[in-house]
């Protein structure tokens, strides 16, 4: 089958002169050169048109969606960021009512401000021992549902950013009885239910519109993604319309080419390589097993995803944050994230020998060298959410536009918020605008920053920290959080 960036280098070594965008015009610059500039194009003859493939694009297209089990796929060039804003938009109409797990990316809770959506709020459970969430249950989905007869669309994140899975199967069931279609974010997944490999994917499990990133656990470029969909309740021409909205009238020819590059390799070589990605992982976290004082979330098919090490600072006395700083200043190991308690670091399928091999010896010499810690680790990553999605009846889309006022954070509690408060990474607001701000959240955000840790929609002003609340509007006064 034809390769894009086999397509690309031909175009660079044709001879034929770039009269067009971009301008660059394929000459190196500056420390970039010919290996990126040279195929980097716009819809020249012979390259199709993302926004209404024909040509090539429409058949990587379709292979894509062969590989994964959909019927129709897109090529995503803004991330999964775009195919969120795009599946929501597709799937409900302006003002419709979204059942939605709190617990996801940034990009849903924009989408439903764009869309002047009503949320629900589907709050995970807390996984015991990492402060984090767990996944979205059948039981809770159907729950909701039944509870609010009015809910349109269900939206969820499988797997979490800690990489814990839905029973997606389960759940589609429940969301279909309804006539309602499910939206699964599945940024995380893209290595799913490929070359036969289970567990499956969210296609395979019968979600209506599935997201990948496919430059999260795949070997391609930063921003590229996949938008699945299936089945007949998603209007797919409205789908598209939402794609060209949010999505770049100029679609770079080498993220694509990275997309295609990734799921031919995925095709070719997917089966061998994700063999020797789980032999490499399961023989290192067997040689973790012999950490006193660290704890690492097992691995289990179909509930916590391989790839995904989560390393509990356990009774070390550490914070996630000291264990984080410890790997990269004395073990050169640069992690994905640090929260209170915990460290998260990716493994993907292109990870070699040495990715475990240091991160084994880095962790084992760490448990050894600590004493047993004095610090008790009650911190909470989770459980300080709010009770509910816009608890005072003031919704996201109202409150973010409505006007706001800088206040300390201790003055914040009981308050409304009006901007988001993010953890950052992994881009989860733990506070939505038009939530109610409680002590418990106050707390917390003084703890991390205090810790070092990036909270985003604060900001520390000397030695106060200055939030955003809304003006004229008093919310509870007390805190009853
Ligand atoms: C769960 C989840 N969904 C969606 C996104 C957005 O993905 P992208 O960066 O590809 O736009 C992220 C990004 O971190 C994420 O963690």
């Amino acid at each position: 089958m034809e390769r894009l960036l086999d397509k690309l280098i031909e175009n660079r070594e044709s001879g034929i002169y770039p009269y067009h965008m971009p301008g660059h015009k394929r000459r190196p610059c500056g420390g970039l050169g010919h290996e990126i500039f040279g195929i980097d194009i716009t819809e020249i003859d012979g390259f199709d048109n993302l926004h209404q493939p024909q040509g090539i694009l429409a058949r990587l297209q379709e292979r894509a969606a062969r590989l994964y089990g959909a019927e129709e796929s897109y090529y995503l060039v803004n991330g999964s960021t775009a195919g969120i804003l795009s599946a929501i938009s597709a799937a409900l109409p302006r003002g419709g009512h979204l059942l939605m797990a709190r617990n996801c990316h940034k990009s849903a809770y924009h989408g439903a401000y764009l869309r002047g959506l009503e949320l629900t709020g589907l709050f995970p459970p807390v996984l015991e021992g990492y402060s984090c969430f767990d996944a979205i249950t059948p039981g809770q989905v159907w729950n909701a549902l039944d509870a609010d007869p009015g809910i349109q669309a269900v939206l969820l994140v499988s797997p979490t950013y800690e990489g814990r899975i839905s029973d997606i199967r389960g759940i589609a069931e429940i969301v279909h009885e309804k006539g309602i279609p499910l939206i699964v974010d599945e940024a995380h997944g893209a290595h799913l239910g490929l070359a036969g490999e289970k567990p499956e994917n969210s296609c395979q499990a019968g979600a209506d519109l599935v997201i990948h990133s496919v430059h999260k656990t795949l070997p391609a470029l930063t921003q590229t993604a996949l938008l699945h969909v299936n089945g007949s309740r998603i209007d797919r021409e409205r789908l598209r319309r939402f794609l060209r909205i949010y999505q770049t009238s100029s679609p770079s020819y080498p993220l694509m080419a990275s997309i295609d590059n990734a799921l031919c390799f995925m095709e070719e070589q997917g089966k061998g390589a994700f063999r020797r990605f789980e032999e490499g992982y399961g023989k290192m976290l067997k040689e973790l097993e012999s950490c006193r004082r660290l704890c690492f979330l097992p691995w289990e098919k179909g509930v916590q995803d391989v790839g995904k090490l989560v390393i509990s600072v356990g009774d070390t006395g550490l914070t996630g944050r000291e264990l984080y700083d410890i790997l990269l200043r004395d073990y050169r190991l640069q992690l994905e994230m640090a929260g209170d308690n915990y460290v998260l670091a990716m493994f993907t399928i292109n990870d070699g020998p040495e990715a475990y091999e240091r991160m084994s010896r880095a962790l084992l010499e760490i448990d050894r060298a600590q004493p047993q810690g004095k610090r008790p680790q009650s911190a909470d990553r989770a459980g300080w959410f709010s009770e509910g999605l816009a608890a005072p009846g003031i919704s996201l889309a109202e409150a973010w536009d409505m006007e706001t006022e800088e206040a300390e954070l201790s003055c914040c509690v009981g308050r409304i918020g009006g901007e988001f408060v993010n953890l950052y990474p992994p881009g989860v607001p733990v506070l939505v605008p038009g939530e109610r701000m409680t002590s418990a959240l106050c707390e917390k955000i003084q703890g991390w920053m205090d810790q070092g840790l990036t909270v985003q929609g604060v900001e520390r002003r000397g030695d106060r920290i200055v939030g955003k609340v809304l003006k004229n509007v008093q919310g509870y006064g007390a805190d009853r959080g």
